[in-house]
């Protein structure tokens, strides 16, 4: 069987999970390439229903071991009987825990069939020049796996063996760590461009002649910290900075992706 139309669904404030999900779409090389991106809300579709014959491949980052919440919110429009669904998560050198059962998980329960699944490396939300945290991974190594493994699944496909994959993770999942109500601000560097108003996936931040921001509505994805070409935005609640610099710190070492099929 190879796919028909090759569908790829995707929440990533910081796009590290959108370039690594591009790549495997690339190494699949589907003639048909539909991408539902939903880290905006007004990007989410009403109802997405998939074919037999499609290939989803889902992918979101991974925040305190889990997948957020937001993007499992976003995804509840999945649905489909039975089409094959390839789960990547992507996390930031530290671990990813449950994140990648929780992700299978999830697609199984709306109807697809996991065939095969994938724990990629990006540069960390809170990675800053003070505190470096895999900083510009992917690289172009990363990439290049994330193509090999497109066509692995492409060749799995083809042979028609959809053995459905394991993935490691515990059940049930880690607790989710309890959401602080705090944000990144703006300093005097500002220049109200509205950036960060633009990329925000939760609607916190409004700018007009100052930047307001919602701290019970920020997710602390710091998509709004990277964006700002000003150097305006920053994260500085202080439980935050410890636990950047506790990554620093001890997580530095290269990991490696790892692809399950
Ligand atoms: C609130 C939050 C929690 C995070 N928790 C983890 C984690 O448990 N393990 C890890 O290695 N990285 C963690 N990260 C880092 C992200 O998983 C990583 O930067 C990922 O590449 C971001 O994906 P995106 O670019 O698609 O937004 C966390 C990031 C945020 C914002």
């Amino acid at each position: 069987m190879s796919c028909n139309k090759l569908k790829v669904i995707c929440f990533s404030p910081t796009r590290t999970t959108r370039r690594i999900l591009d790549a495997i779409a690339e190494g699949v090389g589907s003639e048909h390439l539909e991408i539902i991106d939903v880290t905006r809300a007004d990007r989410v579709p009403e109802a997405c229903d998939c074919a037999d014959n499609d290939l989803v491949i889902i992918g979101a980052p991974v925040y305190s071991g889990r997948i957020p919440l937001t993007a499992v919110e976003r995804f509840k429009a999945l649905k489909s009987s039975g089409t094959p669904v390839v789960p990547v998560v992507v996390y930031g050198n530290r671990a990813y825990e449950d994140a990648l059962i929780e992700l299978t998980d999830l697609a199984t329960e709306a109807g697809f069939s996991p065939v095969a699944g994938a724990a990629f490396i990006g540069e960390h939300s809170f990675s800053t020049d003070k505190t470096p945290i895999a900083v510009s991974r992917p690289d172009e190594d990363d990439l290049g796996k994330a193509r090999d493994f497109g066509k692995s699944i492409a060749a799995k496909l083809a042979e028609g063996t959809l053995s459905s994959v394991e993935v490691p993770g515990d059940r049930p999942y880690k607790d989710r760590s309890p959401k602080a109500s705090a944000s990144p601000i703006s300093n005097d560097n500002c220049q109200l461009c509205g950036a960060c108003e633009r990329v925000c996936p939760t609607a916190a931040i409004s700018v007009g002649s100052l930047v307001e921001t919602d701290p019970d509505k920020c997710i602390f994805c710091c998509a709004c910290v990277k964006v700002c070409a000003f150097e305006a935005r920053k994260l500085e609640v202080p439980r935050l900075l410890e636990v950047s610099q506790w990554l620093s710190d001890n997580f530095s070492a290269r990991r490696e992706p790892e692809v399950f099929i």
